[in-house]
């Protein structure tokens, strides 16, 4: 039985009923705006992904793995692809996780990953799209803030979708070979307006981690990498006027 076999019949990584059908609508015509799914590794997932750093020789059978153990992680997980229907390629992908929290009432924070978008199909509005997209998804799903780390060059990207420079960042790389991988950053804006720090852990770590946890339930988790964070509060309150449903 092959990996895809394997994760029937749940195909996609997350419920499409979250995806926005304003946000889909702005797109251009043949492309179309979805949840990941485990075939998504034989239309160029990771050609995109290649456009934001390393990503290793990753095999079928460990997007398979990796993919089950996200998606058996309910509610946490939200990795949304735009794909070219014509060509059936992903031209940009994009990550939410959602963070279980026991403070602020038991609220949830959403950390963005992982945003990219092919370099044959930047300056389309992808980028932006990408992330109104997932600002949407952090709205249904109730989170109170939405963080994310970038370098310097990327701030006005994040800017235009309304992010602001808050707090400072920091990374620890626990793997070795992973650290060596990893590319030069450029200097980072040092702030530090909050208590609030991650607790250090590499998204890669976090997927490789989450492959061997039972996380049948809502999990707690958070995420750091080298650049500085950016947070927009009172989301689900803007977003209200914003989203028609
Ligand atoms: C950053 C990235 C996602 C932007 O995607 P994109 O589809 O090309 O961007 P968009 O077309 O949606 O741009 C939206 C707006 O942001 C601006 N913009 C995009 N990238 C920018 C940047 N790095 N600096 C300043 N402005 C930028 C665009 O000019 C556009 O402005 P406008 O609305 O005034 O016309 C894309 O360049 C990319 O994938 N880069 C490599 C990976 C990466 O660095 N990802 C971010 C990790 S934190």
């Amino acid at each position: 039985m092959s990996p895809q076999q394997q994760l029937q019949p749940q195909a996609a990584l997350f419920s499409p009923s979250l995806i926005s059908t304003v946000v889909q609508s702005q797109l251009p015509e043949g492309y179309l705006m979805r949840p990941l799914e485990v075939s998504d590794y034989h239309k160029g997932y990771y050609d995109c992904l290649a456009g934001l750093t390393v990503v290793g020789d990753v095999s079928e059978d460990e997007f398979a793995r990796a993919f089950k153990a996200m998606a058996r992680c309910q509610n946490v997980y939200h990795v949304v692809v735009i794909e070219d229907l014509n060509q059936a390629r992903i031209v940009a992908t994009g990550t939410l996780i959602v963070e279980q929290k026991f403070l602020r009432g038991c609220g949830k924070a959403g950390h963005i990953e992982d945003i990219v978008v092919h370099d044959s199909q930047r300056g389309k509005k992808f980028g932006i799209r990408l992330i109104d997209q997932l600002r949407h998804i952090g709205a249904e799903v109730g989170c109170y803030k939405l963080l994310l780390t970038c370098s310097q060059a990327n701030e006005p990207f994040y800017q235009k979708s309304g992010f602001e420079c808050k707090d400072l960042n920091m990374a620890l790389y626990l793997n070795q070979q992973q650290q060596q991988q990893q590319p030069q950053q450029p200097q980072q804006h040092q702030q530090q307006t909050s208590s609030e720090i991650f607790p250090t852990t590499t998204t890669a770590n976090i997927i490789s981690g989450m492959a061997s946890a039972d996380c049948s339930n809502n999990t707690s988790l958070s995420s750091s990498m080298n650049g500085h964070s950016m947070t927009m509060e009172s989301l689900s309150a803007s977003l209200e006027s914003v989203y028609v449903k």
